[in-house]
């Protein structure tokens, strides 16, 4: 048995705890919608053919925000396309996916849902085959009350009340070659700040998102992000950042470590943010929108676009998520939190089907993936104010991290309720690790429930037949003593920790 030690101090305060970290993401490719969100045939669809045991399992989740439409579907689409009359809408190649959008769901048809959901919707603009008029054009269409053209239009197909989206994405992963419509740094920076400045003279109030990188190994990292704030820094709020990690190889301790390189994603993106602030003697912060991130096998086939023929909402991108896949994404998880001085929003890629936390059968059963617990842990439980802790852990060796803590945790406390919440994942596979939690500023620490997310096989899956082959359990092994807690980390677990004090 390892033995680590964490200090959790209600004074270490880093950032309240923002809901929109707990953000996901729906985008028109494979079975995110078709089939996903959208399935009238489904005995839960409502009048609108969502399906309502999707909407459930969304609320379960906790999820707080949803990015709409895409993604790389976005740069191609034509949000016009999707409103009006069902049977009069258009069907249209879609270039990102060579699939056919039938456009049975548009704009008001996602607004309709995200009520139902619960979720605050999140809107991208298309910046890759499109421009400044369209992306005001939809802006008018969601948030102007009436009296011109497009706001008339949308009470015209059924919405008097304008749906008041507060945060667009300018484009999407405009520095990647593989986007329809790439641009360079510079020709997007210039874009991205007069859409800014346009859609801003409609709604000075919204919350603008320029993008970032697709990933940091790209070879414009860094110098992208900068060369766009140079650009736009003054008409938006938010960078985004995209990161997607992948076991490779059969290396699992240096996948278990990929928080390690989220984190300096993170705090590079915000170097660069910075620099470019001081160089322009600027008085606003830009802030991180991470709003692509999962652990997604983008080797496998299932994650290529069809060859042949344009299908309508083809399996695509449906991984099957591993028990080592969650610990990653609670360890992700942790890392946003860490950061959530800077992070301000971030969105679990994707929702439904589409390496999503949550699967569906077409007209049939859904189930929640092994990733879907550590997202609902922490959404329902990181309450209050995201502290940072004080953690001595073991340390061991990966190929790709170097010397990496095997115990990762942060924590929140809730001043209301007085509980403070540890977060926690043991990355090694062989080794329990006995972790002792100082609530330094408790008289007598009183455990209010402890939880544990692990397994004997770290390939073990959920599946429609065995949906509750992974699942979160009560964990027997803490003792209190004083304003300490002990608690026994299994290997390869991911861990929630409350206690009052
Ligand atoms: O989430 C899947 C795809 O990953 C998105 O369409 C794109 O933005 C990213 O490359």
């Amino acid at each position: 048995m390892l033995n680590a030690r964490v200090a959790v101090d209600r004074e270490f305060r880093i950032s309240p705890v923002r809901r929109r970290t707990f953000g996901s993401f729906v985008e028109h490719l494979g079975r995110c919608v078709y089939t996903g969100i959208h399935d009238p045939g489904h005995p839960t669809a409502d009048a609108d053919g969502f399906r309502g045991d999707v909407i459930e399992l969304t609320r379960e989740l906790g999820v707080s925000t949803v990015r709409y439409p895409g993604g790389n579907f976005v740069s191609g689409y034509r949000w016009e396309d999707g409103i009006g009359p069902v049977a009069e809408r258009p069907r249209r190649l879609d270039l990102a996916w060579h699939s056919t959008e039938p456009n049975t769901v548009g704009v008001d048809e996602f607004m309709r849902w995200a009520r139902k959901a619960g979720v605050e919707p999140m809107m991208a603009v298309n910046l890759g085959t499109r421009g400044i008029q369209e992306a005001v054009d939809l802006l008018e269409y969601c948030n102007v009350e009436s009296g011109s053209h497009f706001s008339d239009l949308r009470r015209r197909y059924g919405a008097a009340d304008p749906y008041g989206v507060r945060v667009w994405c300018l484009g999407n992963e405009m520095d990647g070659p593989w986007q329809v419509g790439h641009k360079t740094a510079r020709e997007y920076g210039r874009l991205a700040a007069e859409t800014a400045r346009a859609m801003r003279l409609v709604d000075p109030s919204l919350e603008l998102v320029a993008c970032g990188s697709s990933s940091s190994a790209m070879p414009t990292f860094g110098a992208w992000e900068a060369t766009v704030l140079e650009e736009a820094c003054e008409q938006v709020d938010l960078i985004s950042a995209h990161a997607y990690y992948w076991e490779e190889g059969g290396d699992t301790a240096s996948f278990l470590a990929s928080a390690v390189d989220l984190d300096h994603f993170i705090e590079s993106v915000v170097a660069a943010a910075d620099y470019v602030r001081a160089k322009k003697k600027a008085a606003k912060r830009v802030n991180i929108s991470f709003d692509e991130w999962n652990v997604w096998y983008q080797h496998r086939t299932e994650s290529e676009p069809p060859k042949d023929g344009w299908p309508v909402a083809p399996p695509l991108l449906e991984d099957r998520y591993t028990l080592t896949d969650a610990v990653v994404v609670g360890s992700l998880l942790i890392s946003l939190l860490r950061h959530s001085d800077r992070v301000h929003a971030a969105s679990l890629a994707q929702l439904v089907n589409v390496i999503a936390p949550i699967m569906t059968e077409p007209g049939g059963r859904i189930w929640r993936q092994t990733t879907f617990f550590p997202f609902a842990d922490a959404s329902r439980h990181a309450r209050g104010d995201v502290l940072r802790v004080s953690l001595s852990s073991p340390r061991h060796d990966t190929a790709r991290f170097g010397d990496v803590p095997v115990v990762d945790a942060v924590a929140t406390r809730d001043e209301e309720t007085g509980e403070t919440a540890l977060f926690a994942v043991n990355r090694s596979t062989g080794e329990p690790v006995l972790l002792e939690i100082d609530l330094r500023d408790a008289k007598q620490a009183r455990l209010i429930a402890a939880t544990t997310l692990t397994g004997d096989d770290p390939d073990l899956r959920n599946t429609a037949e065995h949906p509750s082959a992974v699942l979160p359990r009560g964990n027997p092994e803490v003792s209190v003593d004083g304003r300490t807690l002990q608690v026994k980390l299994p290997p390869l677990s991911w861990n929630v920790i409350r206690a009052a004090g």
